[in-house]
């Protein structure tokens, strides 16, 4: 399963996938995030110290593209043995969570970024996946991938909302647009939910209700102050975490 997350800027995307992948990981499952967003941080999220040791994916340019295979053991990707252990090295473990990043897009002109999105895309249409292995694509805030096809080979989109009107706003515009590009499944997820209040307000506002809520966290808060992964806190959300996973394999 590939699954992508929008919603608009500081709603929480990265923290919800990182728990997500944290919980997967618990659950036995073969997990693998590409950290899109051209400002990535979703590895100091999970906790891994030594960014600079991931070599962006951009970096992979035409090297991979064209020669896909078989490799029978080889997790999340079918490529040519040659290229096999090329891949590794665009990738990191830490936790059982393996990481890919995608590499910072300079579009200071607004101009498109369009070779590192064709490579995320061959690369997510390419990914051939066993039933266990699930890939989380973690991105920018707003629409543009979207319309790019970036994340045409995602079979489920996440918008993460809050409980606030303008939140809410742009996760219609993005479940337009999602339609539009073509992705099976479409869902909403609520997070920094303060009370039953803030659920039954999402519920009411959003065309489909959220298929699972994340409480505003104290210790999430404090994780992020003290520089620790947002991962720690699994325990405190699991409940949340582990509701999100069920509603994404059930109805798949
Ligand atoms: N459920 C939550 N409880 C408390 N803080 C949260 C929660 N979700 C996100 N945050 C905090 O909000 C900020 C933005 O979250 P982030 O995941 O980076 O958003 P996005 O990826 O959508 O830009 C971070 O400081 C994060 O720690
Ligand atoms: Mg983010």
């Amino acid at each position: 399963m590939k699954i992508a997350i929008s919603g608009k800027g500081g709603v929480g995307k990265t923290t919800i996938m990182a728990l997500l992948a944290a919980q997967l990981q618990k659950e036995g499952r073969d997990v693998l995030v590409i950290d899109a967003d051209p400002s990535p941080h979703m590895a100091q999220t999970i906790g891994v110290e030594n960014v600079e040791r991931i070599t962006p994916i951009a970096d992979m340019k035409e090297m991979l593209i064209e020669r896909s295979g078989k490799t029978p053991g080889s997790p999340f990707y079918q490529i040519n043995p040659q290229v096999d252990d090329l891949m590794e090295r665009f990738m990191l473990k830490h936790d059982g969570i393996r990481l890919m990043v995608l590499g910072a897009i300079q579009t200071g002109d607004g101009g498109c970024a369009c070779p590192e999105n064709n490579v995320l895309r061959r690369l997510l249409t390419k990914l051939l996946l066993g039933p266990s292995q699930v890939v989380l694509l973690d991105m920018e805030a707003g629409v543009e991938h979207l319309g790019r096809g970036t994340i045409a080979g995602a079979d489920h989109l996440l918008i993460v909302v809050i409980p606030t009107q303008s939140s809410i706003r742009t996760a219609a515009r993005i479940k337009k647009l999602a339609k539009d590009v073509g992705i099976p499944r479409i869902s909403y997820v609520g997070n920094l939910i303060r009370d039953k209040d803030d659920e039954i307000f999402l519920t009411n506002a959003l065309e489909t209700p959220p298929i699972a809520f994340f409480p505003d966290s104290a210790a999430i808060r404090k994780a992020e102050r003290d520089r620790l992964p947002i991962t720690s806190t699994l325990p405190q959300v699991e409940e949340s975490a582990r509701t999100l996973l069920a509603a994404l394999m059930n109805k798949g």
